[in-house]
């Protein structure tokens, strides 16, 4: 098992990974091209997990705005839960942003994800926020 960064060849096996895991919302933005596009804007940040067989069996896209970094997909398929890979996901995701200045990061979970819900819950270092309420363009 490895974690590296993700490459726009990693695209189509993504997705189907993506595709196949409750607590994933897929949009508009997970097709090939904003994907690419998303990652040339956040060069060497987002992260597959591979097994032996090279394989991705997690992922954590990770992104930032010059102040805050913004993770999302963050995934580890079932065999492999439990094992730690989702923490190490994020430590290194919290690394590469370090390097770049970036010390503060969001994350937005689904109410409906319990899974997530846990492992954020756990995590040292993250609160859950009740003095913010998102706002997102609705696109009407
Ligand atoms: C959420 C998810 C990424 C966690 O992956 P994971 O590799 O099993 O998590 P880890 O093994 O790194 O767990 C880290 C900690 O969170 C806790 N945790 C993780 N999943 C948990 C669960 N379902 N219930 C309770 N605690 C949980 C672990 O006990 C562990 O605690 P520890 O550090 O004290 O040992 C995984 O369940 C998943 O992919 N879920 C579906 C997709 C999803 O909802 N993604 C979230 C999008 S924000």
């Amino acid at each position: 098992m490895r974690i590296r960064s993700i490459h726009p060849a990693d695209h189509a096996q993504l997705l189907q990974l993506w595709r196949r895991t409750p607590g994933i919302r897929l949009r508009a933005e997970d097709e090939l091209e904003p994907f690419c596009a998303y990652l040339q804007r956040n060069p060497e940040l987002s992260l597959l997990l591979e097994d032996d067989a090279g394989h991705a069996v997690g992922s954590l896209l990770v992104g930032h705005d010059g102040r805050r970094g913004y993770l999302q997909h963050l995934l580890v398929d079932s065999p492999f839960r439990g094992q730690g890979w989702a923490k190490a996901l994020l430590q290194e995701a919290l690394r590469r942003l370090a390097l770049l200045g970036i010390r503060k990061s969001h994350v937005f979970v689904l109410e409906d994800a319990p899974e997530a819900l846990a492992f954020w819950q756990m995590q040292r270092g993250w609160a859950a926020r009740d003095d913010i309420r998102v706002y997102s363009t609705t696109g009407d």
